[in-house]
């Protein structure tokens, strides 16, 4: 019987460590753009990846910045966020909205404090039918500001001019995610945004561009609620530990596949339970994508109760929520309080291209 002969299964090269990256192909703009092919062309072409913004520049470290939390101000009976005609209906009994008749670029600057408070409170919120994609993208720019200073992602590419903007790129026809899952069981990838930074992001936009029919959900955890769960006494064991959030793996990850590394990599420490400034809920702020491990104890201490804290957050499937993406869908998410992951599970190699907004937050505190 002939036997077929398989190339070998890949492997993770460099020193990724925990750090799972299912990195998407660097795509062809003239085939991207081509109307003439199985999925068409790119429905937002000027929201395509280039990764030549900088021209070899690299950026100088980030700066701390005093960061304004909008909740605060906010009136939490949300006049000017939630007005007549608008829907809003929860997706779980703990976390997730979803929004209907609110136009997001239209609100002023009391519906945008108001917007920040809901989305601390709801953790992540789906507003369908919005209009950023359609409009110039320094107005989603401008808009996304107003929440913090923009992030600028240290690897991932971006639209021509406008580096701020971090794109989630799969292209028609990319593969890739079945050739990772030759030595992977699964996509999922627990994480909360570049936590690597002195001062993370906390409101957080994604901007639906082109979405696969079925498939490509992103999934979110209340990490109020994953604290909430725990014993009093385990809570206790937890106050006042720190643990180091590492940006280096990511990097190494990026130079592996010949990609680009614009900012050298950082790491920093945070409180393994932190307090949104807006509700002064505490939150579990730990992920295996980033976190490390615990300042002060010895690996197999920090590896053992790490690990009890990636599966709680990862296994409560009952403070979960699966938001699904639709054309003209934003979802706004709070990151200081949830972890998310993309679920890669579709491969017939329909394209993917959501652009994300990251605005920066207060560097993490416990109370
Ligand atoms: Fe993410």
């Amino acid at each position: 019987m002939a036997t077929s002969v398989q190339s070998p299964a890949p492997t993770l090269k460099g020193a990724v460590g925990q750090y799972k990256e299912l990195a998407t192909e660097r795509y062809e703009r003239a085939k991207e753009l081509d109307a003439d092919t199985k999925f068409g062309a790119a429905s937002y072409p000027e929201w395509l990846p280039v990764w030549d913004n900088e021209k070899g520049e690299v950026y100088p470290p980030l700066e701390p910045f005093d960061h304004v939390e909008h909740g605060k101000d906010a009136d939490p009976a949300l006049p000017n966020l939630l007005k007549e005609g608008t829907v809003i209906n929860d997706i779980t009994a703990s976390i997730g909205a979803e929004v209907t008749g609110v136009q997001l670029s239209q609100l002023d600057n009391k519906g945008k404090d108001e917007l920040a408070l809901l989305v601390a409170q709801k953790k992540v919120v789906a507003f369908r039918d919005q209009d950023f994609a359609n409009l110039p993208i320094e107005k989603a720019l401008e808009f996304g500001r107003y929440f913090g200073r923009l992030h600028i992602h240290p690897t991932s590419g971006a639209p021509k001019g406008a580096a701020e903007i971090h794109l989630v790129h799969r292209a028609a026809e990319d593969k890739s995610a079945l050739e990772f899952l030759q030595s992977r069981t699964n996509s999922v990838a627990w994480h909360s945004d570049v936590t690597y930074e002195q001062q993370p992001p906390g409101t957080t936009f994604l901007i639906a561009l082109d979405t696969p029919k079925a498939g490509g959900d992103t999934l979110f955890v209340n990490q109020v609620k994953a604290y909430e769960r725990l014993s009093p006494a385990f809570q206790e064991r937890l106050a006042g530990l720190t643990a180091v959030h590492s940006g280096y793996e990511q990097a190494t990850a990026a130079r592996n596949r010949g990609g680009t590394v614009r900012r050298n990599p950082v790491s920093s420490i945070h409180p393994l339970v932190r307090t949104h400034p807006a509700t002064g809920e505490k939150a579990l702020y730990i992920n295996p994508q980033f976190t490390r491990y615990i300042v002060g104890f010895k690996q197999e201490e920090s590896d053992y109760l790490l690990k009890f804290l990636y599966d709680h957050i990862a296994l409560s499937a009952d403070i979960q929520a699966r938001v699904k993406w639709q054309p003209g869908t934003v979802v706004v998410w709070d990151n200081r309080v949830t972890a998310h992951t993309a679920l890669v599970d579709w491969d017939d190699g329909q394209r993917r291209h959501i652009a994300r907004i990251t605005p920066q937050a207060e560097r993490p505190y416990e109370t």
